[in-house]
Order: C-alpha cells, then sequence, then structure tokens
C-alpha cells in the first residue's frame, strides 16, 4: 500500500500556493509538486538500507520558477528540439519562440513546467492535470492534459494522457536528473548504463537531428552491454551524450519496451525504465556548470546528473520519417513511462 498525502503550500513571491504530494510505499518515498508537475525528491535505500534522495532539485520550491534547467519537470507541449521553432500543419506555419540558440527547445518560454496544475487522489498516487490554450506558446488547440504519477513498492509510473480540439504536435515527458549515488555527489562517472537502442539520431551543430538514423552497431552509441559511463564519456566526442536513442521505429506497434538499465556499484542503486514512447533522450547534464544552488547546499556540475528523458524522436514534426508527433481532435495521446528502484 502506497500512502498519499497532501500539503498546501504558499510561494511568496508568485503570491500563490501550490500542493506538494508525497507518495510512500515501503521502499520507496516521491514528492512531486504542483508547479511544472515537478518531482522534487526520490529517496531509495541502498544496499545497507542508507536511505537517499536520488534527483536533483531545490530546497527552495520558488527556484523551480526560475529553473531554466527543467528539474524533476514535466515538459511541454512538446519536449526537446523544434528545428527554427517552427512547423506546417494543413499548409499553415506555426511559429514558435526560439529559446534555444536559433531552435525552441522544451515548450517555449513558459511551458508546461512553469504552469501550475490542479491536482487530485488516484490510487496509490496523484493526478495532476492542465489546460493549454489555443496559441499558447505558439502551438495551435486547446490541450487537456493530464499525468498521474503513482508508487506500486519500487516502481514510479508516470502516465501522459492529452487530447485537442485543433491538430497540435505534442511531445511530454519527464526531465528528472538522477544520481544514483545520492544528489549533490559530485560525478556519474561510477554509473554503469545500458539502453537497448538499435539505432540513435546524430545531431547537427545546433542538436538538431540531421535525419539519419544511424545503427548503434560498432559506435560509441551501441549501450546494448552495460558500460561505466566515466570512460565512454572521455571516448565521445562533444561534451557528453545528449542523443535520441531510437527505441522503436514508426512502423513497429506501440508496445511497453525496457529500454534502459543504470546501476551505480557504491551504492548497489539500480534504475530501470520502460515505456512505450518510441524514444528516450539520454542527457548527461552536459550543461550544467556547478553555478546553481541545489538541495543541501549541493553544487551540480557538469556530469553530475543523468536524464532519461522517454519521449518521441526530436524535431518529429519537421522530419516525416520519424514517428508521427501530431495529436488530431478526437485522438488521445496516451503513454506510460515506469521508474523501478532497486538494489544489486
Ligand atoms: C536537452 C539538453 C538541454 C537540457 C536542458 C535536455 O533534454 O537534450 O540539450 O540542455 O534538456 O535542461
Amino acid at each position: 500500500m502506497t500512502e498519499v498525502q497532501r500539503e498546501v503550500i504558499t510561494l511568496s513571491s508568485a503570491q500563490c500556493s501550490i500542493e506538494k504530494w508525497t507518495l510512500r510505499s515501503s521502499s520507496v518515498s516521491v514528492e512531486i509538486i504542483s508547479l511544472g508537475c515537478v518531482i522534487t525528491s526520490i529517496k531509495t535505500a541502498d544496499r545497507n538500507g542508507q536511505s537517499s534522495d536520488i534527483v536533483l532539485g531545490f530546497d527552495d520550491l520558488e527556484c523551480y520558477l526560475t529553473n531554466s534547467r527543467y528539474f524533476g519537470a514535466v515538459v511541454g507541449r512538446v519536449a526537446n528540439r523544434i528545428a527554427k521553432g517552427q512547423f506546417v500543419i494543413d499548409g499553415k506555419v506555426y511559429n514558435l519562440a526560439n529559446n534555444n540558440g536559433p531552435n525552441a527547445l522544451h515548450g517555449g518560454l513558459r511551458g508546461f513546467d512553469k504552469a501550475v496544475w490542479t491536482c487530485g487522489p488516484v490510487p496509490d498516487g496523484v493526478r495532476l492535470s492542465h489546460i493549454s490554450p489555443d496559441g499558447d506558446e505558439g502551438y495551435p488547440g486547446n490541450l487537456k492534459v493530464s499525468v498521474i504519477y503513482k508508487l506500486e513498492e519500487n516502481t514510479l509510473s508516470v502516465e501522459y494522457c492529452a487530447q485537442t480540439d485543433k491538430t497540435t504536435p505534442i511531445n511530454l515527458t519527464n526531465h528528472s536528473y538522477f544520481n544514483l549515488a545520492g544528489q549533490g555527489a559530485p560525478d556519474i562517472y561510477d554509473h554503469q548504463v545500458s539502453i537497448t537502442a538499435d539505432a540513435y539520431l546524430p545531431v547537427n551543430d545546433t542538436m538538431i537531428p540531421t535525419g539519419e538514423i544511424k545503427p548503434v552497431d560498432n559506435t560509441l552509441f551501441d549501450l546494448h552491454k552495460p558500460i561505466a559511463l566515466g570512460s565512454r564519456l572521455k571516448e565521445l566526442p562533444g561534451p557528453g551524450f545528449d542523443h535520441n536513442f531510437c527505441l522503436r521505429f514508426p512502423e513497429q506497434p506501440k508496445l511497453e519496451i525496457k529500454c534502459a538499465r543504470v546501476e551505480h556499484h557504491g551504492s548497489g542503486r539500480v534504475l530501470e525504465v520502460s515505456t512505450t514512447q518510441p524514444g528516450v533522450q539520454f542527457y548527461t547534464s552536459n550543461f550544467l556548470d556547478g553555478t546553481i544552488k541545489g538541495k543541501g547546499g549541493a553544487s551540480y556540475p557538469k556530469h553530475s546528473a543523468f536524464c532519461l528523458e522517454t519521449q518521441n524522436w526530436p524535431d518529429a514534426v519537421n522530419q516525416t520519417q520519424f514517428p508521427d508527433a501530431l495529436l488530431r481532435p478526437r485522438e488521445e495521446y496516451n503513454h506510460i513511462t515506469r521508474f523501478t528502484f532497486s538494489v544489486a
């Protein structure tokens, strides 16, 4: 049985109240706030039964209002990048704010990560709902979104659902930054990672997929067998992993796939991820630089966490060979991702 608790917190600068929900099972405890649908904490035990918080974030919840790194948040309406912040639907050109060099990233200037969601209880969890109006950040259609977080024993599931009244691109994910040694540990070099992807998407110099769907065979992106992150990051050209791994191809049926496993030998903690999404952005916090003051006064340098953002392939709305990125009226957007925590 999961214990579910609700608390109301007033944010003085925003002059608004937000809710904090705590989900507690016998082995895991998760905190979620209604601002940005953010997971603010995940506490799991190491092999000696010592519990630590394994996600990055802030003690002062006000900081999530200005956080530009999307710690723990649900990002949308479209997670990841859209080239030149532009797309065309039925001959009509839509322009978004370019908030990442020449491109649009993670839903715009005020994406879903900055909205205050409406909460309600569900068995073993909480449902957060949000209405994104027609024209919100340049996107078409009134979009009704809900995210259900459920904790069942050692598995946290995140279920995304949405409907629209005009055809719109959509791509929802959770942007938690994990460090299985405990948040605040300086790096993730001693983590072993595997991702069950046969292909990945090379990107151009503005991080937009080039269009090539490249087999991982004989490349540094072959993560079928666990690799030590520290040594692989040294070999990899560029600042680190920030790439979409292709979990299933457009013609393949939507099934839940075990997509990633991360193990930290020091603590024994293991994270396993499964999803119905066609891709996962594996991001090794290349753009953290130690300037953010995190929980418990931690500074978060480059490579101090990893993200496994299950989602559609980046820029899919502009790349026809990628999985369909559009949600149409009378359709339902529906995906689930599960994070399972254990010790080895
Ligand atoms: C992107 C990174 C970006 C980060 C922002 C990730 O999803 O792939 O390039 O810097 O989000 O927090």
